[in-house]
């Protein structure tokens, strides 16, 4: 266990690939038992293969993490293997990807999948794992919103306002569960060299690494790396924020 790190166990969503795995290895090396949560098998397997030969402890289950009785099933079953879950990273999400369009041209239907994924998601998570931390009196939920919540990126509207409502609910789960020790920040990536990144239309990538002041895309580590912080002992006076990591292409 590495010094700053309190918590024992942790459940990912969405760490098969991605951010998700990035952040489960992070956890995982300074100690953390971590539980891996995603639909799709094999990067399971191969995020959890990474782990274990490093060392770390890990346990995966295969699960939409948008339906909510898979999540609550889940998060009793990693329960049961791990002991009580100590913390959260909530991941799951996604913009419409090659869908993306104005909004007067988008349909409800990736509209309502988009919101689901990014907002939801994160709620049901966070309301399914709390009675554990509030129990415990010791625990951190960190959700991954992205800085499309500030920049109000064009074709992403309702990717922007799913992040941005990841911010208000960040801020209200801070305040409402403040004296139970339990810490819940956000992580605000900006352009990460995923799969996510790929599945963008040209010019919009181009136009959203041209806007890094730093003057170049941000690795999965980036992330994994700020989401280990706020997990960790050295933040325990820090909640309801929103640290955006994206090379300046936000600042505020
Ligand atoms: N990559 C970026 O530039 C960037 C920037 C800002 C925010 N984000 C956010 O980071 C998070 C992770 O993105 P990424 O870039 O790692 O994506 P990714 O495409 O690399 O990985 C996404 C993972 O989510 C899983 N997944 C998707 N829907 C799922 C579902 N319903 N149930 C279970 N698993 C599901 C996929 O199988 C995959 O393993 C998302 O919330 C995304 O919005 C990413």
């Amino acid at each position: 266990m590495s010094e700053r790190m309190r918590i024992k166990t942790a459940i990912v969503t969405a760490s098969a690939n991605g951010l998700g795995r990035a952040t489960a290895i992070q956890l995982a090396s300074e100690g953390v038992h971590v539980a891996l949560v995603d639909m799709d098998e094999a990067g399971l397997a191969e995020t959890a293969r990474l782990i274990r030969d490093a060392g770390g402890a890990v346990d995966s289950w295969i699960a939409d993490c948008t339906a909510e009785s898979e999540i609550i099933s889940t998060v009793a079953a990693a329960t049961k293997m791990l002991g009580p879950i100590e913390a959260l990273v909530n991941n799951v999400g996604g913009s419409a990807g090659k869908d993306a369009a104005p909004l007067h041209e988008q349909s409800a239907e990736v509209i309502m999948k988009v919101i689901n994924q990014c907002l939801i998601a994160t709620i049901l998570w966070s309301r399914a794992v709390l009675p554990q931390l509030r129990e415990a009196g010791y625990g951190k939920i960190v959700s991954i919103a992205s800085d499309a919540a500030f920049a109000g990126d064009t074709n992403m509207s309702e990717y922007s306002a799913a992040k941005a409502g990841v911010v208000g609910f960040t801020r209200a789960m801070a305040r409402e569960q403040s004296t139970f020790g339990i810490n819940v920040n956000a992580i605000a990536p900006g352009p990460i060299r995923t799969a996510a990144l790929d599945r963008l239309a040209p010019d919009v990538l181009a136009r959203a690494e041209a806007g890094i002041p730093l003057g170049h895309l941000g690795q999965p580590s980036d992330i994994a790396k700020a989401v280990a912080f706020m997990a960790s002992t050295d933040a325990d006076f820090i909640t309801g924020q929103t640290l955006i990591v994206g090379g300046g292409r936000w600042m505020h």
